[in-house]
């Protein structure tokens, strides 16, 4: 296992990093405790949660989990806020208020004194940022979080932050967290650049593209493995992988995959925790046999000319798919 520095902070973090939006949901208790503790044996450090994921029961799973397995030290934890917590017009978005309670709730729900990350989860462009960075900069001063971070947040947006932070003295973002997988390359064209530039992390989430990239889906869609994210889920985040164009990629994955001996989600892995400007990736398995899958992509390497073949199918910086945003719907007007 590889360690890399969270951007500037010097804090090490391994190149994958566990993601645990299954945990508490899709994922029983004690199956999420046993993934948890064999990631933490294989070398990841590094863990992603969020208030709103399973709406508090992915954050009690991972805190219980922790406790248990005694190893909270050891391991850079990561949350999140601004999603809805309840039918209340506060309960969401990046105010003060908010931010606050939250931090509160989830120190509870992890059982722990601090986290290491505290992420916002969207941008709210009703919200001016400096309400938000003050509102971090205050939880960090307090000892309660000790980096703040963003998720799915346009360059210029963190060049403003980088901008008010610097301008008011607060802390500064330290790490951004993007859809990046080999079906939407988007960031490449400004978010990469920004983040090599201010030294800012870049740690993907869905570098599987949920699941599509292991090849386990057809382009016949009936043929959707019933338990699998898209099976469950046919009409929602799925069908917008479904194009036959996603499926072209595909086919060379497949095709560099059998080539190297291991299997396509392994290659997809490989190739985004390896690009220029990631940090770590985040997998998000549903199960310890997914999750051992997952660690084989560190065997993985791609070579000059694997990253030609992709490029020719998956050109950078674009998509092949239209944007759909997994944690909380459509989002027309991002990028
Ligand atoms: N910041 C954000 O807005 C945001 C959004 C999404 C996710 N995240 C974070 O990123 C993490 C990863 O996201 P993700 O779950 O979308 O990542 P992903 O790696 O693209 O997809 C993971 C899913 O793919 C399937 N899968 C994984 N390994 C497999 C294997 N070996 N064989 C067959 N299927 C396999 C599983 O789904 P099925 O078995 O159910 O098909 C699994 O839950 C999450 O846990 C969360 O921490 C953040």
């Amino acid at each position: 296992m590889e360690y890399r520095n969270l951007g500037r902070t010097g804090v090490r973090v391994s190149e994958l990093c566990l993601g645990c939006m299954m945990f508490g949901g899709r994922t029983g208790e004690e199956d999420s405790f046993g993934i948890i503790d064999r990631a933490i044996d294989a070398g990841i450090n590094f863990v992603d949660t969020a208030n709103v994921y399973s709406t508090g029961a992915s954050e009690e799973v991972v805190g219980k989990a922790l406790r248990k397995n005694g190893k909270r030290d050891s391991v850079v934890l990561a949350t999140k806020v601004h999603g809805p917590m309840g039918d209340d017009p506060n309960a969401r978005g990046n105010h003060r208020r908010h931010i606050i309670e939250q931090c509160e709730a989830s120190l509870r729900r992890l059982q722990v004194e601090h986290f290491d990350l505290y992420q916002i989860h969207r941008p709210d462009s009703h919200i001016p940022i400096d309400e938000t960075l003050r509102a971090l900069d205050d939880l960090i001063r307090a000892g309660k979080v000790r980096y703040a971070g963003t998720s799915t947040y346009a360059a210029w947006q963190l060049v403003e932050a980088l901008w008010a932070a610097k301008e008011l003295g607060l802390n500064r973002f330290v790490c951004e967290q993007p859809p990046y997988h080999l079906l939407d390359r988007r960031i490449e064209r400004e978010l990469v650049p920004f983040a090599q530039t201010y030294g800012t992390a870049l740690i993907p989430w869905s570098p599987l593209a949920g699941g599509f990239l292991t090849g386990k889906y057809s382009r016949d869609e009936s043929q959707s493995p019933e338990d699998s994210r898209y099976g469950l889920e046919p009409r929602r985040l799925g069908r917008n992988h479904f194009t036959d164009e996603a499926f072209d990629v595909l086919e060379t994955v497949q095709a560099i995959a059998e080539e190297k001996g291991c299997n396509p989600g392994q290659l997809a892995l490989a190739w985004c925790k390896d690009k220029p400007g990631v940090t770590s990736a985040i997998i998000g398995p549903r199960t310890m046999e997914q999750l051992e899958d997952n660690l084989g992509a560190l065997e993985v390497s791609l070579d000059e000319g694997d990253h030609e073949r992709l490029d020719a199918v998956a050109p950078p910086g674009r998509a092949t798919v239209p944007y759909y945003d997994a944690d909380f719907g459509p989002h027309p007007f991002r990028w």
